[in-house]
This record gives C-alpha cells, structure tokens and sequence, in this order.
C-alpha cells in the first residue's frame, strides 16, 4: 500500500472485516490506492492528517484531525499524508480487501454449484449467509471495473452508495408525504432542477420518478393518451387506432409500453434514420399524413442518444412537424440526457423545450443507483389527472394533493430513488456533471485520434455521444459478419474486458460505452489492441 515508513498493524481479520491501525511520522504519505470491493472507515486516533480524495469525476483534499471519522466509499481512491510529528489511525474495511482487488470477471463459466448452495430449503446460520453473501458477489460481473463497457453505465459512484445507505436507513416510500417528507423534497427538487434545465418556464415542470427509462417511456405513452381521449382511463379503449412514430433505431420499450397499454405493437411506426442513424424527418412526415386515413398520430418520440450508435435525432425539425400536427412531442433521453448538462453538447439536444415530455435516466452515465429514471412533463396536473384513481382515501390525506407524489403514478410504495441523483448533483454541481461529459468526450475523441491508424477498426458511423460503434475486420482482410461478435467473447472470456455487440446488414460489430468515472485512454486502447490481436 504504501512506500513510505508507517507501520501497518493488522489487529483483527475475519471473512467480511478488517481492522488495522497505521502509526505515521511526519510527511509520511500513502500512495495513491482503491480498496477494491471495500468500503473504508478511517477514525484518526491521534495527529491531523491530509486526505486527498478522487471520487471518479472529482477530487477533494480533506484536512481531519484527532477523533475525527472519515469514510472512503467503495469506487474511491485516495492517498494520506500525516501533517504532524506523529500520528495513528484506525482503518476498518468492510468487506475486507481482497488479495487482488483488480481482478475482474467478466466471464462465469457455470452457476450450477452456486445454484446447489443457494436453495432456500434450509435457513442458514449466519456466519453461512455471509459466506453466501461472498458467494453472490464473486459470481457477479465487475460492473466496477473501466474495462465494463457492456450496458450504457459502468463504474459505481461512491457518491450513490453514500445515498442508498439513506435510503435503505430511512425506507421512505415516496407515496405520501407524510411517510417521507424529506425524501418528497428532494424527488420535488431533483424534477424542477431538470425541468429547468430542459428550459421549461416555472410553472410548467412536472415529473415523476420511475422505475427505469423504459417505465419513463410508457408514462409518456400514457399521459399522451390521456391528453388526446381522457374517456379510455375510465372506459377503457373503445377500437381506437392510435400511432407512435419512433426512428428505426429507438429503444424497444416503446413497443413494449403499446402491448401493456393495450394499443398494440402495431401502433408503433418505426421511421428511417440517415446515415448517422438520425430520423429523416421528410419520411417522418409522409407517415403521419398516410397514418391519418385510419388513424390517430398520437406521439413522436425524438430519440435523444440512441442505444446502439448514440445518435440524436432533430428535436427542432420534429417539434415544427408535431406543431403542425398537433402531436405529442416525447424526448426519450434517457441515455443522451446528460447533454444538457454541457455546453459543448447542448446543441444536440436543442428545441428539447419545445417537447411534451422527457425520458431522463440518472442511474446511465451519471451513475446513480439503478434504477433512477424521471418522467418529465411540461403540462401540469396532467400526471395526477392521467394517475389518480379513488379507493386510495385510506392513504392520502394531505389537502394539497401535489404533496402525495404516489397520486402521480401508477405505483403505490415507491422507492426514494431521487436521492441517488440529488447526491451526486449537490456534490459535483452543474458544473461538475458537464465536465465530466466533457472529459469522456475527449477520452472518445482520442481514441478516434489512435483509431485512424487502424483501418481493421471500421467506424459504423461517425459518433456523437460516448458510443463508440465498430467493427472489427479479421487479420486476413477477408469479411467474416461473426468476426466482431468473436472479438467481444475473446474479451470476456479471457476475463479481459465486457463489451456488447450488434449488427447492421453487413454483420456484427463492437458498441463501446464511455461512462467509467476512471475510464483512461489506456483501458480503451488495450481492449482495441486485443480486438486486433483476436485470431
Ligand atoms: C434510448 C433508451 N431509452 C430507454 C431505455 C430504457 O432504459 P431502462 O433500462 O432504464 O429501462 C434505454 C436503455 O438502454 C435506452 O437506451
């Protein structure tokens, strides 16, 4: 851990836990170090010491004396310098560090063993449940890891583990107020801080929180409806056709919210994208007018970062069509949302003010706890108006119905998901968010740079966010459509690195999220140099 002089007392060590106590002089300084999988307590016994904190997308230097605790959380690095003549401290871990906290899995050849220790025929004493509990993590994939690239998040925010340690302390259900005043605050606070960022004037931001981008989506559905035939919430649907416009490349939700809604996957029309996979918007419009022979255009969903390729599709161009049409206007951001937090990226997501509503995913590039998803909506009362129902007198009681935030949706208990976000928000600011966009801009932007010289690595198109989408050619020169598909299970089978794949009419190719709080061009470049090593 360290090179300086201190001495490093393991006095207790079990399974889960490890106790040391570090005796410092003067100057000694850690060197810079993670704790693996372990959360850190640190009680400074005597002396006053420096601590420089990296959360990921931050650092800190924190001044603590004796008697004081300082907790480390799990995903941070941090160094200590001792500040006076002598000094000790106390580190506690939980659980404690692993051997080699950088190994990775990426690959768990067979769950069948675990399955067999798993069965809950039997109660467990608990030193058992502990080691089960061990069981579970070491068969989970390292989503901590910079080398995770797989889903469109990576890396755990120390910041979110912070909050969810409230969350499960406090178990405030977000349907009343009275159940969860504080907790009620802040999703109000989280929803009106993005409303205004979206660019919507005061008293027209409203929103809810919900479980996931595909749930945001479906609200959308939902409220779309209800604005256009308000009679189906009590009468149900009486043979109407209504349809969805969605570029060919949007998320599936969409889809899935039209079986449950009861409009059917026929409902959704799927436009054609450019070659940059934006919609077409002249395409959109010869479909809205075709669809009206006998049908209702009920929305028009502007992507805002696709899945695969990060595209964004035209929100100005879309909102003038859906004026004319007077169609709902949904932004789905729920990837490409963070946009709004950086000037150097604000333009993709212009005319966003114009939109019905927004999809917005916290628990994506901003790292907050999964799930942590917002339903925005710039017409008032049309959540509460579309959600509440009567038989819920037992529960609410409060005379400003807005106070019951359950009356916004469909659930009743929910979770205090908010907190996730808010935490990272009020540490980072603004400010801090965008940059840490902007970083992983010019993280992508330098591996665009390196890959120029590598005409084995075909770009799919051109990226604009944090995908990076390529295809992998073979050492031979020769098209092989499996090729990249077998690059992606080189990686994770040699526990290398977990990236998804997909494919266009020419075969398979490689999608790379940038998300990692501590992504460096180095982890990207040795997954690059192991997809042109693949034989
Ligand atoms: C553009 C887009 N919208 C919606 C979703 C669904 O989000 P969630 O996984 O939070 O339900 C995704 C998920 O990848 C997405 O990429």
């Amino acid at each position: 851990m360290s090179s300086c002089n201190y001495k490093r007392t393991v006095i207790h060590s079990t399974e889960m836990f490890e106790i040391v106590s570090i005796e410092w002089n003067n100057s000694d300084l850690s060197d810079f170090h993670d704790h693996g999988p372990s959360q850190c307590m640190i009680k400074v016994e005597n002396g006053t010491f420096e601590n420089h904190l990296d959360l990921g997308y931050k650092t800190e230097l924190q001044i603590i004396e004796t008697g004081q605790v300082l907790s480390t959380p799990v995903g941070a690095k941090h160094k200590m310098r001792c500040l006076t003549q002598a000094g000790k401290t106390l580190h506690v871990y939980s659980p404690r560090i692993k051997d080699n906290p950088d190994e990775a899995r990426f690959y768990i050849p067979s769950l069948s063993k675990f399955c067999q220790e798993i069965n809950l025929s039997d109660a467990s004493e608990f030193g058992n449940l502990l080691n089960l509990l061990d069981q579970v993590r070491n068969h989970s994939i390292s989503v901590h890891s910079p080398y995770f690239m797989n889903q469109l998040f990576s890396g755990i925010s120390p910041l979110t583990l912070l909050a969810q340690r409230v969350i499960s302390e406090t178990k405030a259900t977000l349907a009343t107020y009275e159940a969860s005043p504080a907790l009620t605050a802040i999703e109000s606070e989280v929803i009106e801080a993005l409303g205004e960022l979206i660019g919507w004037p005061k008293n027209h931001r409203d929103g809810v929180v919900v479980p996931g981008g595909s749930a945001a989506n479906f609200m959308a559905i939902h409220c779309s409806r209800h604005k256009s035939e308000p009679a189906i919430k009590t009468a149900g649907l009486r043979g109407e056709r209504f349809r969805i416009f969605v570029s060919k490349e949007a998320h599936y939700s969409f889809k899935k919210a039209s079986a449950v809604l009861g409009l059917g996957t026929d409902s959704i029309v799927s436009v054609a994208v450019d070659s940059s996979g934006c919609m077409n918007t002249s395409e959109l419009k010869a479909l809205i007018e075709d669809s009206r022979k006998d049908s209702t255009p009920l929305m028009v969903v502007a992507t805002a970062g696709t899945t695969v390729r990060g595209a964004f599709d035209p929100i100005h161009e879309i909102a003038d069509i859906c004026q004319e049409h007077n169609i709902w206007l949904h932004v789905d951001g729920a990837w490409g949302g963070p946009a709004l937090f950086t000037s150097q990226l604000k333009n993709l997501v212009s005319g966003i003010e114009r939109a019905d509503s927004v999809a917005f995913d916290a628990h994506k590039l901003f790292g907050a706890d999964l799930t942590c998803s917002f339903f925005l909506t710039k017409h008032k009362d049309l959540l509460l108006c579309a959600n509440d129902v009567s038989g819920g007198e037992y529960l609410f009681h409060q005379a400003d119905v807005c106070l019951d935030r359950g009356k916004l949706s469909w659930q009743c208990g929910r979770s205090a998901d908010a907190l996730s976000f808010w935490t990272i928000w009020k540490s980072l600011g603004t400010k801090g968010l965008g940059q840490f966009v902007d970083e992983l801009i010019s993280l992508r932007n330098q591996t665009l740079s390196w890959m120029i010289d590598r005409p084995r690595l075909q770009l799919i198109s051109m990226p604009t966010y944090l995908n990076i989408c390529v295809r992998v050619i073979p050492p031979d020169g020769q098209v092989d459509i499996d090729w990249s598909k077998r690059v992606r299970e080189s990686l994770r089978e040699s526990n290398l690195a977990m990236v998804n794949y997909s494919h266009d009419d020419n075969g398979t190719f490689l999608r790379l999220i940038l998300a990692h709080p501590f992504l460096k061009f180095e982890h990207i470049q040795k997954i690059l140099q192991h997809a042109l090593a693949v034989k």
